[in-house]
Formats: C-alpha cells, sequence, structure tokens
C-alpha cells in the first residue's frame, strides 16, 4: 500500500499512530543535526523529521539528505506533537518520526519554483505545465473549476435538464468565428467542422422531445485570441422547448443565483437588472457594461457645436464621462489619459477637459466656450465641485467605444472595479441583424437561428436593420459571460432568415437542409443559452486570464507549447487523406 493517510491529513489527534505517507519533496532542511522534510501532496504538507539517534536513524538521515526538491517519496514513521507548531497549516501541529524511506522516484530540478509565488514566467509555466499544476493556488483554480461543475450539474438536474453529448466530427455551425477542420480519410476531399458550439444538435433535441437538454461541453473557434478567449473553451449549454424568453431568463438567473451563493457564499435576492441593448450602447458603449461603477455617458454634441472649436463642430458626436472627485488631477495624470486614448486599439484624437475646481469651471477649451456653456455641460453630467469632465468627439460609434474604454480605465484607475463585488446584468433586444460596411451583407449578430422579437417578425425581409432579435446576453462585471435566443422553429421564417443573410436556396439546403427538415416533423418553439464556463469560473476566482482555469490552455498564438501543437504530418498520413500541401 503507498499510503495510509494524504499529506493534509493527519492532526494531532493521530498523534502515535504509524503511517504510510507518499508524495513529492517541497523542500528538505537540515537544523542543528535533525533533518526535516516537508513532503506535499494534493491535500497539503505534511513534516517527516529524521532524528540521527540510533545507527538506522543516521542511514535515514543520510538518505533524506540526498532527496532533491520534487522527489517522489513514500515514507513509514510515527505521528508526533511537534516541539514547534507552524500554524499556517492544517498539519502543523504534527510531523512523522520517519522509520522508513523509500525514493519512488528522483526528479530532475524544476525549471521554476513550485510554490505560489514562482520565479517561472508564462512560457515557461505552460511549458512544463505538469510542474505549474503542482502548485497550490493554481491547483485551487481547478478544485474551483470542479465545484462549479457539480453546482451547475445538481442546479440543472433538478430543474430536470438531461445531461447529452454531441458530436464533434459536424459540419460547419456559424457562430461568428473560423471553423477548425478536420479532413476526411474515408470521404476524401471533404471535411468535418468542430462545432462552435453545439447549436443545431440542441436545436434538434428539442425538436426530439427532450424538452430540457444541457451540456458541459467543449467548442471550437479559430478566432484572435485574448485574455478571455481560447480556441478551445467550455460552455454550459442549455437548451428549453415551449419557453418565452422570460421562462429562459427566469431559469438561468436562478442557475447563477445558486452559484453565487453554493459557490461564493453571495445571496442576490432581488432580480439581476436588466437593460436595453440601445440603452447599454447610448450609456456605457458598450453592449457589456461594468455596472460596478456609474460614469454613464453624457451626449452633449447639442451645446457643444456652432461655437467654432471645429473638433467639436464637425463631430457626429460629442459625448463626455464625470470622473468624480478628479478635478485635482495633475497635467502628468490628464496627459496619462490623452495617451491612453491616443493608442492604435483605441484611435482617439484627444480629451477636453473640464475641471470644476474652488475657482469655478475650467476647460482645456476655454478659447471657444464661455462660462455659461461650460455650467450647461456640467449641470448635463451632474457634476459637483472637485469634479473632473472627460469629453470625446468623433463618428458617433468611434467615440462611444473609446469612452467606453476612457471610462473603463478611470474605473481601474480609480480603484472601482472590486473584484468582489459582483453586478450581474441582462442586456436584452439586440439588434437581429450588422451590416458590413464594405460589402452590404447583413450578418446575424448573434446566429442565423435567433428569432426576431415576436412584434417585429414581419420586418424581417422589408426592413432587417430595424429588427430587434428576441436574444439576451448575461454581463457580469463587463464581462460577457452568455448569451441565448428564441429560436426560429419554423422553416418558412428560417429560409427567410437564409434568404435576408444572402444564402442561396441551395447554399442554405446544403449547409443546413438537416434542420430546415426537422422543423417540418413538429418541432415545439424552444429557446435556450450558453455560458462561458471557463470565463465564469475565472471571474468567480477572481482572475480576468481565463488561461488560470484551463488545465492545458494555448498560447495567444494557438500552440499548446507544452506537446509542441500544431505540428506537421508525416507525407504518409497526408496522402491517406487525400491532401498535398502548397508550398
Ligand atoms: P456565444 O457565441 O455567445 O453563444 O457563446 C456563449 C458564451 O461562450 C463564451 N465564449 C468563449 N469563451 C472563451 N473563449 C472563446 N473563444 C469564447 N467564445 C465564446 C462567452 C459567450 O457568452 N450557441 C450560442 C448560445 C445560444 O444561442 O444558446 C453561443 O455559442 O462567455
Amino acid at each position: 500500500m503507498y499510503r495510509t493517510h494524504t499529506c493534509g491529513e493527519l492532526r494531532l489527534s493521530d498523534a502515535g499512530k504509524t503511517v504510510t505517507l507518499s508524495g513529492w519533496v517541497q523542500r528538505t532542511r537540515d537544523l542543528g543535526g535533525m533533518t526535516f522534510v516537508d513532503l506535499r501532496d494534493r491535500y497539503g504538507i505534511t513534516q517527516l523529521a529524521f532524528n540521527p539517534g540510533s545507527e538506522t536513524q543516521q542511514a535515514l538521515v543520510a538518505q533524506a539528505r540526498t532527496l532533491g526538491r520534487e522527489y517522489v517519496v513514500q515514507t513509514v514513521g510515527v505521528v508526533k506533537e511537534r516541539e514547534s507548531k507552524n500554524r499556517n497549516i492544517p498539519t502543523g501541529d504534527v510531523e512523522i518520526v520517519v522509520q522508513e524511506l523509500n525514493i519512488l522516484n528522483g526528479a530532475k530540478l524544476p525549471p521554476f519554483t513550485i510554490e505560489e509565488e514562482t520565479d517561472g514566467g508564462d512560457e515557461l509555466r505552460m511549458k512544463y505545465r505538469y510542474l505549474d499544476l503542482r502548485r497550490p493556488n493554481v491547483r485551487s483554480n481547478f478544485e474551483l473549476r470542479h465545484r462549479m461543475a457539480m453546482e451547475v450539474r445538481n442546479y440543472l438536474s433538478q430543474q430536470h435538464f438531461l445531461e447529452v453529448e454531441t458530436p464533434v466530427l459536424i459540419k460547419s455551425t456559424p457562430e461568428g468565428a473560423r471553423d477548425f477542420v478536420v479532413p476526411s480519410r474515408m470521404s476524401q476531399g471533404e471535411f468535418y467542422a468542430l462545432p462552435q458550439s453545439p447549436q443545431t444538435f440542441k436545436q434538434l433535441l428539442m425538436v426530439a422531445g427532450f424538452d430540457r437538454y444541457f451540456q458541459i461541453v467543449k467548442c471550437f473557434r479559430d478566432e484572435d485570441l485574448r485574455a478571455d478567449r481560447q480556441p478551445e473553451f467550455t460552455q454550459i449549454d442549455c437548451e428549453m422547448a415551449f419557453v418565452e424568453r422570460e421562462d429562459v431568463l427566469n431559469t438561468f438567473e436562478g442557475m447563477a443565483k445558486h452559484l453565487f451563493k453554493s459557490i461564493l457564499g453571495k445571496e442576490f435576492n432581488e432580480p439581476f437588472q436588466r437593460m436595453e441593448y440601445d440603452d447599454a450602447m447610448r450609456l456605457y458603449g458598450s453592449d457589456k457594461p461594468d455596472l460596478r461603477f456609474g460614469m454613464p455617458f453624457i451626449e452633449l454634441t447639442g451645446t457643444a457645436q456652432g461655437k467654432g472649436f471645429k473638433v467639436f463642430d464637425e463631430a457626429e458626436l460629442v459625448v463626455g464621462i464625470n470622473a468624480e472627485g478628479c478635478a485635482g488631477w495633475s497635467r502628468k495624470q490628464t496627459d496619462a489619459l490623452i495617451d491612453f486614448v491616443k493608442r492604435p486599439q483605441i484611435g482617439s484624437s484627444g480629451i477636453v477637459f473640464v475641471r470644476w475646481t474652488e475657482e469655478g469651471l475650467k476647460s482645456t477649451v476655454d478659447k471657444f466656450y464661455a462660462a455659461e456653456d461650460l455650467q450647461l455641460w456640467a449641470a448635463a453630467a451632474g457634476m459637483q465641485k472637485g469634479d473632473l469632465l472627460c469629453i470625446l468627439a468623433g463618428e458617433q460609434h468611434k467615440a462611444r467605444k473609446q469612452l467606453n474604454e476612457l471610462r473603463l480605465h478611470l474605473g481601474d484607475l480609480l480603484k472601482l472595479r472590486d473584484p468582489n463585488v459582483f453586478k450581474p446584468l441582462w442586456v436584452l433586444n439586440f439588434p437581429l441583424l450588422e451590416q458590413d460596411e464594405a460589402t452590404g451583407r447583413w450578418h446575424a449578430m448573434h446566429h442565423p437561428f435567433t428569432s426576431p422579437i415576436p412584434e417585429h417578425a414581419h420586418l424581417l425581409e422589408s426592413d432587417p436593420g430595424a429588427v430587434k432579435a428576441n436574444a439576451y446576453d448575461l454581463v457580469i462585471n463587463g464581462t460577457e459571460i452568455g448569451g441565448g435566443s428564441i429560436r426560429i422553429h419554423d422553416r418558412s421564417m428560417q429560409e427567410a432568415m437564409f434568404r435576408v443573410l444572402g444564402f442561396t436556396d441551395e447554399d442554405a439546403r446544403y449547409k443546413f437542409g438537416f434542420l430546415m427538415d426537422a422543423f417540418e416533423y413538429g418541432a415545439p418553439p424552444h429557446g435556450g443559452a450558453a455560458f462561458g464556463f471557463d470565463r465564469w469560473v475565472s471571474l468567480f476566482g477572481g482572475r480576468s486570464d481565463i488561461r488560470e482555469f484551463i488545465a492545458f490552455p494555448k498560447n495567444n498564438a494557438g500552440r499548446d507549447t507544452m506537446i509542441d501543437a500544431p505540428s506537421r504530418l508525416d507525407a504518409d498520413q497526408l496522402s491517406e487523406l487525400g491532401i498535398s500541401l502548397i508550398g
């Protein structure tokens, strides 16, 4: 038997017991003739004591001194109360007086320290991820992930959702990203796509009468990566039959509240806040506003134009935010804000500031605006003495996006984005379609299976831009945690949708004939949602990088540096697949 106990288990009440432990050597210390080894496993650390009293003990001490970091050892010994207790660990009252020590495996010196605070950089940690995962704080991210998965399964199962697996080798499902494709050996020249989500399958399960489906499922999207995006990620994917929007929102608000309570001990007794997409864009320049702080946008176009200041006069939109209590910021601080918005990723030309100091209102454009003008702005912005109004101008969408970035940046600088505060929000009534400026083509903002809100259904083909979708997103603290919609469940509307999206009948039939056929065999009204599980876990874990919560993530170039993938195929494999590479 390798062990009778784990390294996190023994307490004072176990004193006198002979035990066997196995684990990794965290560190070895020689102190005044005594040798101590900290033995670590997933459950904790236990101190092993080697006392060079007898001859056999001396041999053990000599053996202990050969142990390197991360050696795998097994030990037999007696549990004893420690003289100097370690209050920082649960096993700190005891140590094991070692009687037997077996080295199960040696270890090379790890390339970084296996401690909470490591000296390893990101690259190195990912290359040796199996060592990184030994660090207790990294491992605890996976304990959190596991507990959340269990709570999701319990909750949904209690609500009669069935977990059903759907295939991974499928046909492309448009979710707005590129597909990863897999060549078929048996049907040469043809390819499977990996699912961007199980969207069409979950709808087919509704046609199949499963009524309530869920799956904690891998999805694959070939898109540009950033902190909250991985090429393969996990969704809590759900679908329900015979539901309206309200039913879906209530069900998943219930799930979110259950997770908040069971995982973080936070109770939400009030319904989650709701906001129309149009209002989110108008007030925060984002469809995922962070509501942990205010600073809503104030439109100043009317009062700002016509005074000879070209930047404002020529702008489609003049819009500001009030940074409370920042009137005293130094020139250096406000210049840093200007540098921030001028960064190429943001692309604004600058900021106009209005300060309300002891001397009254003072702006960086006093040449053009009289005190009364500034007062109008201050009143519109709800400014108080001590506040700083920051104003951007430009084309509407751009100016709003830029001000959103500035608002979030100010939120960070002013420490208004506390990771322990949670502000969930449903964003409702997204536009159904977006038009590509260059080509004029319409794209589904969510996906092509989303239905219009009932009162807009008749506008689908005549005025697509005006149609609102029966879609919703769950946003928490400025992160899109999930989204979904009530679906189209009738063939003719689905066909109309494909027409608006520019699919020929033939194309639509080739790609989605199976779904449209299914709609002719008694498809119930249905709707659902999917939640980014990695994002949700990282939100609860207080970190913004989802890679910390994915055991074996990819880097920003989409590579797994540990296994070195993607990698080349050999010539035989390629020829079996009927593939020849260009160049
Ligand atoms: P959507 O595309 O909005 O909807 O995805 C649902 C949620 O999945 C998460 N997510 C991601 N997480 C990590 N890395 C990514 N690359 C990534 N892409 C998306 C987000 C997002 O809110 N089939 C629909 C859902 C439905 O209509 O029911 C869908 O997939 O948190």
